[in-house]
């Protein structure tokens, strides 16, 4: 989603804002756009990729002020025009979010000729026109809260006043950092590392008005404020790929030890039991883990659990009450569809967080929060944190040690299934095929391989192929079938079989304890046995996606289209 780096210091602006806007890759964008300031404001954009933008710029040029962003398309295509910063009358700003109200607001701003398709625009206009009927910023931004619907972290440069940077935020994320060389604004942690690990967190409404020399935070009635400076208390060198390839491999590799250190700090959980029902509310991945939590909880604890969409949950009715737990996951903690539910049900009931990022939008919004210790996850597909995911829901029900689970990961690890991916590669097409458990783990690989391979596939419940799908069987369409659980092996190998009777080439995934000869499949992975099964599962469906992903030259820490933070709806 798209990032936000502003600084104003003793540096040159132009590679700080580089080095900045690079460091916010991750959240996926597909054009970049810096301004700065010499004796005026100078604008610099470009579709694709950084590098693109670097081509435009002099990284000599003598400016120490500057707003930058990546941009994630939502309204109006990648392309230069649409890329931020924009700029109308006095005011050039950089956006993240979405202004709802966009619309309406344009209607108001007719005396504007619009540049661009993007709701960004129209905020600069209605800026612009508010500052002419009164010349104060700071009262200005105050007012954009009554006006303006929808979600905006804002940096903000204007004509008449080159010395400073403002700043503000409502529902999407924004951090303020100041260092030896200068201050910042930025979307992200990662993005102020380089220069110190202090930060301030600033709450919807915040506004800030920084200059080289000072900074200064208001809320939203200009009151002054003196806000808690939090430090990061990761390892800021982790945030480099070290001796991997990629973010993806050098995160699923980086398992066992983020499983163990998760495992280690929370050992005091929240006793399930006290609840009638519990529903867990998740997108993409998160949702995966879920359903993962469901199958752990119902079979242990025996609650029953609802696994919902986050984006369909918030538009239905979600019948909880007070003996009802909400538990909301989230690697970033600030996905907007996750966030709008907790808002949605937490007066209605217990909330309960499990989030990677420590203080994000939804970590703080919950009533208890459990964080998981996956670090830092760079590459937009999620590996490490989804395990660490799956970890707690499981250690809810089950309080089990997992020492034995960390070194049998550890042992699957020394495979790295390319041979397998050698296999798959050339397919436009393929199956991921599993009944209860492992068709919840079906879902994910599915999920993780299009994502970073481009490759089409779909995960089915074994049983429901031959509801209609089975049509799409022909001689060689891969199907991974996975069968971990005694009780249901031999009715997914039935339907492996019906499957193989189709021409289909099967790679079989099982347990030591499972394991069969036979003809029903052409490849065979075997897992040691766990009660954690998904934990050792999830790893070579994991590697499979990363191979195939790289013998297909695909971007595979950032796929196209794709972005680590959905902060949009
Ligand atoms: C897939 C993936 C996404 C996320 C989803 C939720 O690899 O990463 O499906 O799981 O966007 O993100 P968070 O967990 O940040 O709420």
């Amino acid at each position: 989603m798209c990032g936000i780096y502003c600084y104003v210091g003793k540096k040159k602006a132009i590679p700080v804002l580089l080095d900045g806007l690079a460091s916010l890759e991750y959240r996926g964008y597909d054009s970049a756009g810096i301004a700065y300031v010499t004796d005026k404001i100078n604008i610099i954009k470009e579709k694709g990729r950084l590098d693109n933008l670097k081509k435009l710029l002099d990284l000599n040029t003598d400016t120490y002020l500057g707003i930058g962003h990546t941009r994630w398309a939502t309204h109006g295509k990648p392309n230069k025009k649409n890329a931020h910063p924009h700029h109308q009358g006095k005011v050039t700003l950089v956006h993240n979010g979405i202004i709802e109200n966009y619309q309406e607001l344009k209607s108001l701003l007719k005396e504007y000729k619009f540049k661009s398709e993007t709701d960004t625009e129209v905020l600069c206009c209605l800026i612009d026109k508010l500052l002419k009927e009164n010349n104060n910023i700071l009262k200005v931004l105050s007012k954009l809260n009554e006006l303006v619907k929808g979600s905006y972290a804002l940096g903000i440069i204007l004509n008449d006043d080159l010395n400073n940077i403002y700043g503000i935020k409502k529902n999407s994320p924004l951090i303020l950092a100041k260092s030896d060389i200068g201050n910042f604004l930025a979307s992200d942690i990662p993005a102020i590392l380089k220069y110190t690990n202090e930060y301030i967190l600033l709450d919807d409404n915040n506004i800030v008005k920084m200059s080289k020399d000072e900074v200064k935070i208001y809320d939203s009635k200009l009151n002054v404020l003196d806000k808690k400076i939090n430090t990061f208390d990761g390892d800021i060198n982790k945030i480099s790929k070290g001796k991997y390839e990629h973010f993806l491999l050098k995160e699923i590799y980086e398992q066992p030890d983020v499983l163990y250190k998760t495992y280690l700090e929370n050992q005091n959980l929240p006793d399930l039991k006290k609840y009638n029902k519990i529903h867990i509310v998740g997108c993409g991945s998160a949702y995966h883990a879920g359903l993962v939590g469901k199958y752990y909880i119902e079979k242990y604890c025996n609650i029953e659990v609802n696994v919902e969409i986050a984006s369909e949950y918030r538009y239905k009715n979600n019948f909880i009450n007070k003996n009802t737990l909400v538990i909301f996951i989230s690697q970033s903690g600030e996905t907007a569809d996750t966030l709008a539910c907790v808002k949605k049900v937490k007066d209605k009931c217990d909330t309960l967080g499990i989030i990677n990022v420590i203080d994000s939008s939804i970590a703080r919004e919950v009533k208890n929060v459990i964080y998981t210790k996956a670090g830092c996850e760079i590459a937009v597909a999620t590996t490490k944190a989804y395990s660490c995911q799956i970890l707690v829901l499981m250690m809810m029900a089950l309080k089990k040690d997992i020492t034995n689970l960390i070194s049998k990961i550890n042992n699957l690890l020394k495979n790295d299934y390319e041979e397998i991916a050698k296999k798959i590669y050339k397919s436009e097409h393929l199956f991921y095929i599993g009944r209860d458990i492992d068709y919840y783990l079906a879902l994910e690989g599915s999920l993780k391989l299009k994502e970073i391979s481009y490759i089409h596939s779909e995960a089915y419940a074994a049983g429901e192929l031959k509801h209609g799908t089975i049509s799409l069987i022909e001689k060689n369409t891969i199907v991974i079938a996975i069968a971990t659980d005694k009780d249901l092996v031999e009715k997914t190998i039935s339907n492996i079989k019906e499957v193989k009777a189709r021409g289909a080439y099967v790679i079989y995934i099982t347990t030591n304890s499972l394991d069969q000869e036979s003809d029903f499949y052409d490849e065979k992975i075997v897992i040691e046995e766990d009660i954690y099964q998904p934990l050792l599962t999830i790893i070579p469906i994991q590697l499979i996606a990363y191979h195939v992903a790289k013998l297909r030259k695909c971007d595979i820490d950032k796929p196209k289209n794709l972005a680590k933070s959905v902060t949009v709806e």
